[in-house]
């Protein structure tokens, strides 16, 4: 499968060094104004190939979409510390707006569209509106990673592998995201079931603390050493390993919301199947009137900034 990444950053050149070092991809292009950055970390990924997977990996211009199965968008300016995703919303669209049209140029009818820049709902929506492709085939990073968090935090509290956590975020994948507590199990077991010696029930202080946890754990990163970019990029991958295999994976990517639950109009995180073609569907959910509440307050803010940038 050949991916090609645009934005050769922290976070698209670490997208590029997962996806070589798992095996995912054939062939990975990666784009970006300045080449000779995106040529040095195709070379210090391609120093590793001998003892890692067997990866064609090339710096090159928009000419390397004529043959991409799918574009990752990764470029633009990082969150700074203290600064929300929706702060960075319009210079990262103005650099989003002009990277579409620079893709639209070399598009070759077929790959798929994976935006991760932030703020990633907004800008999934100005690159579907943009690209006019359908929406199945373009989405974004999502909560895929938020998701990761919550399992993490609610793994280090019940100390039960990740791995038999089922849990997800909904909605934005920023300040108004919405933990699914109520569709969240360790294996079999509903977690408002789950009972055990070290934790008969989870309290609402539990809960409101990992919520708030699991919000703010990007800020916290970003705090400490300045930006994030390994859990994202191993997020990404899932995504586009999904895609390569054919997996058919329930993976809660933002997508274009017609309506569901209430929401219209908005690109947000969902639980959706994912395949070969992107998106095979988008799976509704029994949310409890507090999570409705809360994903329609979601969307509302995506909506109220999208018609502040003029979308
Ligand atoms: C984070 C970035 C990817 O949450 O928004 O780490």
């Amino acid at each position: 499968m050949k991916i090609a990444i645009i934005g050769a950053g922290n976070v698209g050149a670490t997208i590029a060094y997962t996806l070589a070092t798992q095996g995912i991809a054939s062939d990975i292009s990666l784009i970006d104004l300045n080449d000779d950055k995106a040529y040095g970390e195709v070379l210090d990924i391609a120093h590793g190939g001998a003892v890692s997977e067997q990866v064609n990996l090339r710096a090159e211009g928009y000419e390397g979409l004529a043959d991409a199965d799918l574009i990752v968008h990764a470029a633009g300016r990082g969150r700074q510390p203290g600064e929300s995703r929706l702060d960075l919303a319009r210079g990262n669209i103005r650099i989003t707006e002009a990277i579409i049209g620079d893709v639209m140029k070399h598009y070759n009818g077929r790959s798929l569209m994976l935006v991760v820049t932030n703020p990633m709902d907004i800008l999934t929506y100005v690159c579907y509106k943009r690209m006019g492709i359908d929406r199945s085939r373009i989405f974004g990073s999502g909560t895929v990673l938020d998701s990761s968090r919550f399992k993490f935090l609610l793994s280090s509290h019940f100390r039960i592998s990740p791995r038999n956590l089922h849990a997800m975020v909904i909605g934005e994948h920023g300040d108004s995201a919405v933990p699914f507590w109520s569709g969240a199990s360790i294996g079999p077991l509903p977690l408002s079931a789950y009972p055990s010696r070290e934790h008969p029930r989870l309290s609402a202080e539990d809960r409101a603390r990992i919520s708030a946890e699991v919000v703010k754990a990007g800020q916290e990163v970003i705090q400490r050493k300045g930006a994030t970019f390994y859990a994202i990029s191993m997020s990404v991958a899932r995504i586009i390993r999904a895609v390569a295999e054919d997996e058919n994976r329930l993976l809660c990517v933002s997508s274009h919301i017609e309506s569901l639950h209430g929401v219209e109009d908005v690109c947000l995180s969902l639980p959706a199947i994912v395949g070969r073609e992107g998106i095979r569907e988008i799976l509704p959910l029994p949310l409890d009137p507090g999570e409705k509440a809360a994903l329609q307050h979601s969307a509302a803010t995506l909506k109220a900034l999208l018609r502040e940038v003029g979308y």
